[in-house]
């Protein structure tokens, strides 16, 4: 069995097509890890039944043991396998919602190893709409356990070269590059297991949607409130250098303050000039999530004293997602 670090190898990008998909479900087979691309975040994905596969998923990201898995399934009936009891609620939820950003939380079959779940009696499933993901899940035949590819604490990857980034050299990672996340951000999670259900972690599927599909209310966290998914603690997704949410009004006084040069992630012009560098965001929701984690990741590269982000909007579901993963990458 191949060992996850050796010296001869390092993280490889490939186009997924007929021949890398089967090097990647073979590999999944052999119980070890791919990286793969979703809508939401690429996933670092191994095979959910096979608890030394799961164990080398923990491994290479440097993911606390007490932090479950998210189980990335083709459909609902595969979904069912995974369950002890596959609810009125779930059926609905996935006849509407999925494919699509939508986790949801259920009690765990028996034939999930613990591994899957770290030890929880509850499983967290949903069915990814990327095709290479699809395409991957449909050829392997198995529902396939995957937390975003990225070291653990850092940014969420949104690209393939993000991945890479992330594992080093000697690192043995087929990495399959399914292009530019289109959601960006993490799925919406969703505990099943309450009446009412709760959501755990916003995304871009919102309560309104789920509410709707279920006729029934979702209880949301206060802002703030610490919430019951192990991995949702603040200081996660957060990029090395110190980011600092600002009114576009406090920039430039904040900037003069500083005496090293600052990377600033605007919604349109600015005047802003060397030494400190200028990212400039898509204005619309939908495009600034969709490009948030690549800002990040590059202004962190920059390796600049601070990074300034200008407060995006708080108008729409989508808006206030992107706030919830911003207030954790700057928190501390
Ligand atoms: O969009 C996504 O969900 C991406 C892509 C790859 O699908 N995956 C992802 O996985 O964000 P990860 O591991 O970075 O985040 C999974 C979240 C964590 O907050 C974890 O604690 C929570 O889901 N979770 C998983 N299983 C759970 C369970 N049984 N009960 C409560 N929370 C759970
Ligand atoms: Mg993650």
């Amino acid at each position: 069995m191949r060992s996850p670090l050796r010296h001869n190898v390092m993280p490889r990008i490939v186009v997924p097509d007929e021949e890398s998909i089967a090097e990647a479900v073979q590999r999944l087979a052999a119980g070890d890890v791919i990286a793969l691309p979703t809508e939401t975040v690429y996933g670092l994905g191994a095979d959910t039944l096979n608890p030394i596969a799961l164990r080398k998923v923990y491994e290479l990201k440097g993911r606390p043991s007490d932090n479950p898995l998210i189980a990335h399934v083709l459909d609902a009936a595969q979904a069912r396998s995974l369950v002890a009891d596959w609810s009125h609620r779930a059926e609905l939820l996935a006849e509407r919602l999925w494919p699509g950003p939508l986790t949801i939380i259920l009690p765990k079959a028996d034939i999930v190893p613990e591994e899957a779940t770290a030890g929880l009696p509850t499983i967290a499933i949903r069915s990814p709409s990327h095709p290479v993901a699809r395409a991957v899940l449909d050829a392997f035949g198995r529902p396939i356990s995957a937390p975003s590819a990225n070291r653990s604490g850092h940014v969420s990857p949104t690209r393939a070269k993000h991945v890479a980034e992330d594992f080093p050299d000697g690192t043995d990672l087929v990495i399959l590059d399914g292009g530019s996340s289109a959601c960006g951000i993490e799925s919406t999670v969703l505990d099943l297991t309450t009446t009412p259900p709760r959501l755990l972690r916003p995304g871009a599927v919102d309560a309104a949607q789920i509410a709707a599909v279920l006729g029934a209310d979702v209880l949301t966290p206060a802002v703030g409130q610490q919430s019951a998914s192990p991995g949702t603690s603040p200081q996660h997704y957060a990029p090395r250098t110190p980011l600092e949410v600002l009114e576009r009004t406090a920039i430039p006084a904040r900037l003069r303050a500083t005496s090293r040069p600052a990377v600033v992630i605007t919604l349109g012009d600015s005047d802003i000039k060397p030494p400190h560098h200028v990212i400039d965001m898509p204005s619309d929701a939908q495009g600034y999530a969709s490009a948030l984690y690549d800002a990040l990741r590059r202004a962190d590269a920059m390796r600049p004293s601070v990074i300034l982000l200008e407060r995006p909007p708080r108008t729409t579901s989508l808006w206030q997602a992107v706030h919830n993963r911003l207030a954790r990458a700057a928190h501390g």
